[in-house]
């Protein structure tokens, strides 16, 4: 039941793979291509201790030469530290131009391992294999890359694509739950700003969907990564429409900010995601019945819809105006018209956001 779409960006074009048995045909696939004489397979220490060997071995049975390189699980080696460690690694063992990188792992390795890729040695290619449902959904499809610095989360970063991203439903069986409820809520983000079928297609096969049911799953994932193509293959380099993207991330990104980043990133995203439901309606954009509906779906899914109580009020006002999307002093928001349709705007007034954050307290 393998499936694949591409994603058109002339030159540097390139496919999304999605089954359940993908990682099997990484190394007979990449070996078709002559992509590159030899693989670094850069992982954390707990993906690498699941998948590390598999891969490694996927490869050798193709006859291509690879290295596992690993660093420490967690958001805190999203950095240029890890980066130079990294490089240093990779020029000890005489990785040249002629070598290639593939991220083995969730969005922080996706986003590690493409940086390093765009700027060693001016840059070499490089693949996903993401194995988490956010990675595999969102982060892994599109060519972003970075890493955090004191001042933010991804100031420093690229636009890099992959050149193939290889996806392995069978890998979700060892996601930790709470990961893949925040992967869903990066899913449902697709359904309530783009696709109002997908939406209704999320709610009737939930059950399916939480038993990690392929026949559910990798249409899920298909339909996710078809969106996100579309819009990529529209707006690159997040000019206009790729903001749609971060529908629920503006107030999310302040969320868990705020958490001191306790809160996992698509826990932040829901409560984003109902906030500025609850914001389109108060601003006479949306219907109550629009952000009934999505504050529904996530909770169906077991995702919160409610900033916890010790939240610190006076720092999500801060951390909303300093997220990096911030442009010219000016907040943007993505708010829902319908389900399925979106607005980008700079023009709410802070009244308003302080008023829906006031509600949205649990
Ligand atoms: N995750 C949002 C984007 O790739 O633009």
């Amino acid at each position: 039941m393998e499936q694949a779409i591409q994603v058109g960006l002339g030159e540097r074009s390139y496919p999304i793979i999605i089954g359940a048995e993908v990682m099997g045909r990484v190394g007979s696939d990449l070996r078709a291509r002559g992509l590159a004489k030899r693989y670094g397979i850069i992982s954390d220490d707990r993906v690498a201790g699941l998948y590390g060997d598999r891969l490694r071995q996927v490869f050798r049975q193709s006859g291509l030469a690879c290295d596992l390189i690993t660093f420490p699980q967690g958001e805190a080696s999203k950095n240029l530290r890890t980066i130079a460690a990294l490089a240093s690694t990779l020029a000890e063992r005489g990785f040249d131009r002629k070598d290639a990188l593939v991220a083995l792992g969730g969005g922080v390795t996706g986003d590690i391992t493409g940086f390093l890729a765009s700027v060693y040695m001016r840059g070499i290619p490089f693949v996903q294999v993401p194995t988490s449902l956010l990675a595999q959904v969102d982060s892994s499809v599109g060519g972003k890359t970075g890493v955090d610095i004191p001042q933010g989360k991804n100031l420093i970063g690229t636009f890099y694509q992959p050149r193939a991203v290889y996806i392995d439903s069978g890998v979700l069986q060892t996601l930790p739950r709470d990961e893949f409820l925040g992967g869903m809520a990066e899913v449902i983000k697709y359904g309530a700003s783009i696709d109002a079928d997908f939406f209704a297609w999320l709610a009737e096969n939930r059950d399916a969907i939480l038993a990690l049911d392929s026949s559910c799953i990798i249409p899920m994932i298909r339909r996710c990564c078809e969106m996100k193509a579309a819009v990529v293959e529209q707006d690159e380099r997040e000019g206009g429409l790729r903001r749609i993207l971060n529908f629920g991330h503006t107030i999310g990104h302040a969320v868990e900010a705020a958490s001191g980043y306790t809160l996992i990133h698509g826990f932040a995203v829901a409560i984003g995601m109902r906030a500025v439901a609850e914001l389109a309606v108060r601003c006479g954009v949306a219907g109550p019945e629009v952000a009934l509906a999505i504050k529904r779906l996530l909770e169906a899914y077991g995702l919160p819809t409610s900033i916890p109580d010790d939240f610190d009020r006076q720092s999500l006002r801060t951390y909303l105006q300093t997220d990096k999307k911030t442009v010219g002093g000016r907040v943007f928001f993505v708010l829902p018209e319908q389900l399925g349709r979106v607005r980008i705007t700079d023009q709410v007034a802070d009244v308003d956001v302080d008023a829906v954050l006031g509600n949205v307290f649990s």
